[in-house]
């Protein structure tokens, strides 16, 4: 699509990446559920819907945007001229760790094209991670930075780049699947079996912070297709898309179970799918018990 230019993926990503503290500033204020139900059916906190209207606000601002989308509201935003980029955002993941005050992110993809998209259309993603600090990492053109956001007064005040060129290590060594036991599918069973006798159980309940340590410490994470949902939970063009364009660049594989999720072809905007990321030669062990 013409019209484009790289600057704006520059803008979108430095709009994310300012807008990161002023969402951590205001999650205190919000654990309250809110009386509605996201398009996934999922009760929604007063934080969810609070950041997806900041984030719309901001994002579909930008010049060269012609789309904003977000697990949070039925329909997709037009932004004004079309042949602009479209934003999918995840505005809190994880949220029902706002409660237990654990890990939460935000994440965000802009594709190269109208959504529902497929993760081959994507020129950039990125997640920020609200943990102990507030990290963001991105990626875009095969290369993945990770940042510390400094903030001041809920202000961005810096954003300094700590890790270049993030790849998984080659050696893993931590792995989070999600889903409940007895609802994985008897071959994902037996692959979790497999990968139980060989790494460290680290599962926290927000996707962002599970595939952060597997992009810190290599490993796998999953959250499965299951007897009871054999399409998984997780969300492609908001959660699984990004993530496996990000796990990707950094040297590793994702899959659906049958093949890289980047060639998923979408039926609608907020479609689930099985998501397994991580080490390639994890992955590959995956499909081939698949
Ligand atoms: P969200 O809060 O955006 O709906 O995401 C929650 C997702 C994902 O972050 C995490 O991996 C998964 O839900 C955890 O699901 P369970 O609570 O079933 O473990
Ligand atoms: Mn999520
Ligand atoms: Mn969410």
């Amino acid at each position: 699509m013409s019209g484009r230019d790289a600057d704006a993926v520059s803008k979108i990503v430095e709009t994310v990446a300012r807008t990161a503290p002023e969402i951590r500033g205001g999650l205190a204020g919000r654990r309250r559920k809110a009386d509605e139900e996201n398009p996934s059916g999922e009760t929604q906190l007063a934080a969810d819907v609070w950041a997806d209207e900041l984030l719309e606000r901001r994002l579909a601002a930008i010049d060269g945007v012609s789309q904003y989308a977000s697990e949070e509201r039925a329909e997709i935003v037009e932004c004004g001229d079309s042949g602009g980029y479209s934003v999918a955002v995840d505005p809190l993941d994880g949220s029902s760790n706002l409660k237990s005050n654990n890990s939460m992110g935000t994440i965000l993809g802009v594709y190269d094209a109208e959504l529902p998209a497929k993760g081959r259309d994507l020129v950039a993603a990125a997640y920020v991670l609200y943990g102990p600090i507030t990290t963001m990492v991105v990626a875009r053109e095969g290369e993945v930075t990770e940042y510390v956001i400094e903030s001041e007064d809920g202000e961005l005040a810096e954003r300094r780049a700590v890790r270049e060129d993030l790849a998984l290590p080659d050696d893993p060594t931590v792995y989070g699947f999600g889903g409940r036991v007895p609802d994985w599918t008897d071959r994902f069973a037996a692959y979790a079996r497999d990968i139980e006798t060989e790494l460290k159980l680290r599962y926290g309940g927000a996707m962002i912070g599970d595939v952060n340590q597997v992009l810190t410490y290599g490993g796998v994470f999953a959250y499965p297709e299951l007897e009871s949902r054999p399409e998984g939970k997780l969300r492609l063009q908001f959660e699984c898309n990004p993530i496996a364009y990000i796990v990707e660049s950094a040297g590793g594989g994702s899959s659906n179970g049958g093949g890289s999720i980047l060639d998923a072809d979408p039926d609608g905007l907020h479609d689930r799918t099985p998501v397994y990321v991580g080490n390639a030669e994890l992955i590959e062990r995956l499909e081939s018990m698949f």
